[in-house]
């Protein structure tokens, strides 16, 4: 049974692509500050939380490095909110990387439309994000065929960190002017995860795919 490991997997995103990876056989090991059963207590800030919890995970075919603040949570200068959105993506791919993953390894990491074509209120969030998709294009192409790296985009996702957003006047106009007429629910990014880690997306490196109801080619 091949290991996942998914960064914030107690919450929102990483909780549906823990119950999807899961009903596809996957053996899904979250890494989360918050506990959940049979997971793991790890910020991924620190590398030597990173290395316990490889050592305790055991090989991993595959991860998902989702984990990250809220664009809109606690106040963070820039550096720090940059080390916690991208800084953490590296520190935990390059860990996992020194343990040798077996062969057609994936790695899947979540980025957002705050990074490559929304601004956001907080200095650091669209530039973590866009330092993801960047990081994501040095690893497709340094790593292939050994690791194929992608990224996903999410648009507006209804997760926790989002509660009640959808009503104010800023989450109606977003889901007016989304041709879905909805906001995204964590299963619609858990299917697009899932899937570029499969084997289906053999020869699929280097992506950024946009999950986000076709919301940033109809502005
Ligand atoms: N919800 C959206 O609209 C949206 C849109 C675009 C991108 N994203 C991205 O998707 C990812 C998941 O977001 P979500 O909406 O599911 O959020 P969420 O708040 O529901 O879940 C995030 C999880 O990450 C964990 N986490 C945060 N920092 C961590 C750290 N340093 N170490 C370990 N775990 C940590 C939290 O404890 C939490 O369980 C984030 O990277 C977020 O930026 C979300």
């Amino acid at each position: 049974m091949d290991t996942v490991i998914v960064t914030g997997g107690a919450s929102g995103i990483g909780a549906a692509i823990v119950r999807l990876a899961a009903a596809q056989g996957l053996r899904p090991v979250v890494w989360d500050l918050s506990p959940t059963d049979g997971g793991l207590v790890v910020d991924v800030r620190d590398p030597l939380q990173i290395e316990a919890a490889l050592e305790a995970t055991g090989p991993a075919r595959y991860l998902v490095n989702n984990a990250g603040p809220a664009s809109g949570g606690a106040p963070l200068g820039f550096g720090d909110g940059l080390v916690a959105t991208a800084g953490s993506v590296e520190a935990v791919t390059a860990a996992w990387l020194r343990t040798g993953p077996p062969a057609d390894a994936a790695v899947v990491n979540v980025a957002s439309v705050a990074g490559n074509l929304v601004g956001t209120d907080s200095a650091w969030y669209s530039a973590g994000k866009a330092a993801i998709a960047g990081y994501t294009r040095h690893l497709a192409t340094r790593l292939a065929p050994a690791v194929r790296a992608n990224a996903v985009a999410p648009g507006f996702i209804d997760t926790p960190r989002m509660a009640g957003f959808g009503e104010t006047p800023l989450g109606r106009d977003l889901i007016a002017r989304n041709p879905m007429r909805r906001a995204g629910r964590p299963e619609d990014v858990a299917a697009a995860v899932l899937f570029l880690l499969s084997p289906s997306a053999a020869y699929i490196n280097g992506v950024l795919l946009p999950v986000d109801g076709g919301w940033t080619v109809s502005q």
